[in-house]
């Protein structure tokens, strides 16, 4: 493993991905673990991210010294390149030599570890106030800046590496290059860690976790709870029961894909529960977006658990675990580190025994989202699947602005269906995140069409690009695609008689209207 000890921001995980992109396999660790802790995990190589703080800040991350002398390759990025510099006696100060964005690097060393192989003038990204003026003994300065003398040094007998800059990001065009050359040449770890290996480790675990007894999965059609269910499957095969709730929330064909192509994928047990009436029942009359929330939640987990009861009474081993497609993004961000959980499910809410505990199955808690999908597509799972776009749990519930009813329902069912399959057609469904279609039930206008005066309801699209959800920008869609859209929309579908665009990034807009 190699370890990438986290100095806060958002720079470790983007770090950790870039390793595995170079098929190593890597972990987070945070910067307060103890160095024991780190050596414990039988590193063969570690770096240090970048972080907000400077060095000099007070109550900044620190790193005891004995990680630079255990023998273990490291790597220093941003700050960890500073933390590195003062740490091993070379001066970093705040002499305003701040550079942001992106900066020509000067390689002055092509012959060094890192650098052999890229140009002597590289475009890099670099986010720092203070900086480095002088590289501890023993190490050799390999390239500057215009402003700093010293942006990235080596100690090839010690195995230490640094750069100012952050190599990890796409601007630095040669950082996954100068990654490698620390990874493959520094540190001499062969790259060898695929997607495969994942596969084969976690069936064996699976295996060994769960031995003879029996498991439940909830599938949400989504992409994580169906690989989760298809790798746990292909573990322990019958001993695993998929259930899934039809809230009748879900858009066109989505039921029937999780119905038919998941099971014939993946030869899963399935349980279909159909409670679209008890979901429409309960959202009567609600227009509210937090009420439809809470009622669509509550309801599932009601459903959920009597379909669990049902199972539980079925003949057969204990009924012991629970399989979750938890990603290893929510266990960095919660702080977790290995091992599993044991949970009690939501007895609170009633329908499950009080003694009855599940421990839980994480198959794909290493992994990042775009592992997750490369995995489904080596368990075989259907490309609609395993490329299948984020979809709000409580589904066109909250795409419809108003009531919620049946009729409602379909209409919007139809617009999106449109919309996704033009989307499709015009090749953009990897270029967009997502594009919710969204129903405005409680507003009109007038429209003309044939010969007659409509009074009809707007449907509005909500492309946007984004990396994480956590912001996003409106989709510049081509106006063809538009057009197309917009003219089926109101020719095919009842009722809808305008279409309109969303041009608002997030924020201020969410990306679902409700
Ligand atoms: P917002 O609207 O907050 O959405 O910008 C961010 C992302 O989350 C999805 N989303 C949900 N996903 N349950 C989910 O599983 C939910 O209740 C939910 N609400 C929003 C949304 O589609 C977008 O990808």
């Amino acid at each position: 493993v190699v370890l990438v000890v986290d100095f806060g921001a958002q720079y470790a995980q983007l770090i950790a991905r870039r390793v595995r992109e170079a098929r190593v396999y890597s972990e987070i660790v945070p910067s307060t673990m103890p160095v024991a802790e780190m050596l414990a995990k039988n590193p063969r190589a570690i770096i240090l991210s970048g972080g907000p703080s400077s060095v000099y800040a007070e109550g900044a991350p620190t790193l005891d010294r004995s990680l630079f002398e255990a023998g273990v390759p490291v790597f220093g990025m941003c700050y960890g390149f500073q933390l590195m510099a003062t740490t091993l006696g070379g001066t970093v100060d705040d002499n305003g030599a701040r550079e942001y964005g992106r900066t020509p690097l000067h390689v002055s060393k092509a012959a060094s570890t890192l650098f052999e192989g890229t140009p002597t003038e590289q475009p890099v990204w670099m986010s720092h106030g203070d900086a480095c003026s002088a590289a501890p003994e023993g190490f050799t300065v390999t390239a500057s800046t215009d402003v700093v003398p010293v942006a990235a040094f080596e100690n090839d007998e010690k195995k230490l590496y640094g750069v100012q800059y952050h190599p990890e990001v796409m601007h630095s065009t040669h950082g996954q290059q100068v990654l490698e050359h620390f990874l493959y040449r520094g540190a001499g770890i062969e790259p060898n860690w695929t997607t495969t290996n994942v596969v084969e480790e976690q069936i064996a675990l699976v295996r060994e976790q769960v031995g003879d007894k029996r498991a439940i999965c909830g599938l949400s059609g989504g992409v994580d709870s169906a690989v989760a269910a298809a790798l746990v499957q292909k573990a322990i095969g019958s001993q695993l029961t998929c259930v899934y709730v039809d809230h009748g929330l879900m858009r066109k064909g989505e039921t029937e894909q999780v119905e038919k192509d998941f099971v014939a994928a993946t030869g899963a047990k399935l349980k279909v529960v159909d409670a679209e009436k008890r979901f429409l029942d309960a959202l009567a009359g609600v227009s509210d977006p937090e009420q439809k929330r809470k009622i669509i939640g509550r309801e599932f987990i009601r459903v959920f658990e009597q379909a669990q009861l049902e199972i539980l009474q079925e003949d057969g081993p204990e009924v012991a675990f629970l399989v979750q497609g938890t990603l290893y993004p929510d266990v960095v961000e919660s702080g977790g580190g290995t091992g599993t959980a044991n949970i009690k499910s939501h007895h609170n809410v009633g329908g499950l025994p009080d003694d009855i505990e599940f421990q839980l199955v994480e198959p794909l808690r290493q992994l990042f989202k775009d592992e997750v999908r490369m995995v489904g597509q080596e368990l075989g799972l259907p490309e609609e699947i395993v490329q299948r776009q984020p979809f709000p749990g409580p589904g066109l519930g909250i795409r419809i602005v108003g009531e919620v009813t049946k009729e409602r329902l379909d209409l919007l069912r139809d617009a999106d269906a449109i919309a996704r399959e033009e989307l499709t057609a015009a090749g953009l469904d990897r270029d967009i995140w997502q594009c919710p279609v969204v129903l405005l039930a409680d507003v009109r206008s007038v429209g003309v069409q044939g010969d007659g005066r409509t009074y009809g309801h707007p449907i509005v699209l909500r492309p946007v690009s984004s990396e994480d959800a956590m912001t996003a920008d409106w989709s510049r869609l081509p106006y063809e695609t538009l057009a197309k859209i917009s003219t089926r929309i109101t020719n095919e579908v009842a009722d809808v008689n305008r279409v309109v665009l969303d041009v608002t990034s997030k924020p201020p807009g969410t990306i679902e209207w409700e």
